[in-house]
């Protein structure tokens, strides 16, 4: 079992995924609020590459059970119904809904890796139970770090060296391709204590100025819940307990 690591996917064609298993992050904070808006009870989250589209998409859905979220340089986007904290995807909000979602970067990067036979979503909340399950399933494995505008990012790196890292606490004999080693000395580094590492970074100082300060605390929670999000024909749902690979897949080898 090999492990890769993107630090962004700017220079990666979508179909270099195909075929594959992929794990996108966005630690702060697209795929921190895809987890909680899963773990809160939403029906799916489904992202897109535009505002555009996420209007289009709005359109053509059944009122009621749509809602519109996402960011612009940080902000709740015009006309949306929430913006990117985490702490908006409340139950009483989310639940039963399709939220269509649009963020700078982390949206994109899930669009970008659509072909891949297994797409999930990770961030620290969710990090033990994401790497359990990428055992169990045994294949290779790419992580594609969304970064900052087709830029590198650290707290999608250090993400990406605490996911490779539990999987080689239980794995020793994993391959970890020259970017996979990166990240774990990223990790080493920097992420002792997580939520000092995300206040620090480039990102994570920009969200406190534009008063999302207190969405950094819930993005550093580590191994809050063993929800696991995939990808499938559009939409992100939660993976039901038990299955271990995906629906399609599931079919496929059947
Ligand atoms: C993104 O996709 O770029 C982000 O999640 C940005 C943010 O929420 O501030």
């Amino acid at each position: 079992m090999k492990v890769n690591v993107h630090y962004s996917n700017l220079h990666l064609d979508e179909l270099y995924f195909s075929g594959k298993t992929s794990v996108v992050i966005d630690v702060l904070r697209a795929s921190t609020v895809i987890v909680t808006a899963l773990a809160n009870g939403a029906r799916e989250v489904i992202p897109v590459g535009t505002v555009d589209f996420a209007m289009k998409v709005s359109g053509n859905a059944f009122g009621g059970q749509t809602i519109l979220c996402g960011e612009r340089n940080t902000k709740k986007v015009e006309g949306f119904n929430l913006g990117n904290s985490p702490s908006e995807y409340k139950p009483e909000i989310v639940s039963g809904k399709s939220i269509i979602l649009y963020t700078t970067n982390g949206s994109r990067a899930v669009v970008k890796a659509k072909f891949s036979e297994n797409l999930f979503i990770c961030c620290f909340n969710n990090l033990p139970a994401m790497a359990k399950h990428l055992l169990a399933l045994n294949k290779d494995v790419e992580i594609i770090c969304a970064g900052t505008n087709g830029n590198f990012n650290l707290e999608d790196a250090v993400c990406a060296g605490r996911l490779i890292k539990e999987m080689e606490i239980e794995n020793p004999d994993i391959e970890i391709s020259d970017s996979g080693k990166a990240s774990l000395v990223l990790n080493k580094d920097f992420g002792k204590t997580i939520k000092k590492m995300l206040k620090e970074t480039e990102h994570g100082k920009l969200l406190s100025e534009n008063g999302f300060g207190a969405d950094i605390k819930d993005c550093a929670e580590f191994g809050t819940t063993d929800l696991i999000p995939f990808y499938l024909s559009g939409a992100i749902k939660k993976l039901e307990a038990g299955t271990q690979n995906n629906p399609v897949n599931e079919n496929k080898s059947s």
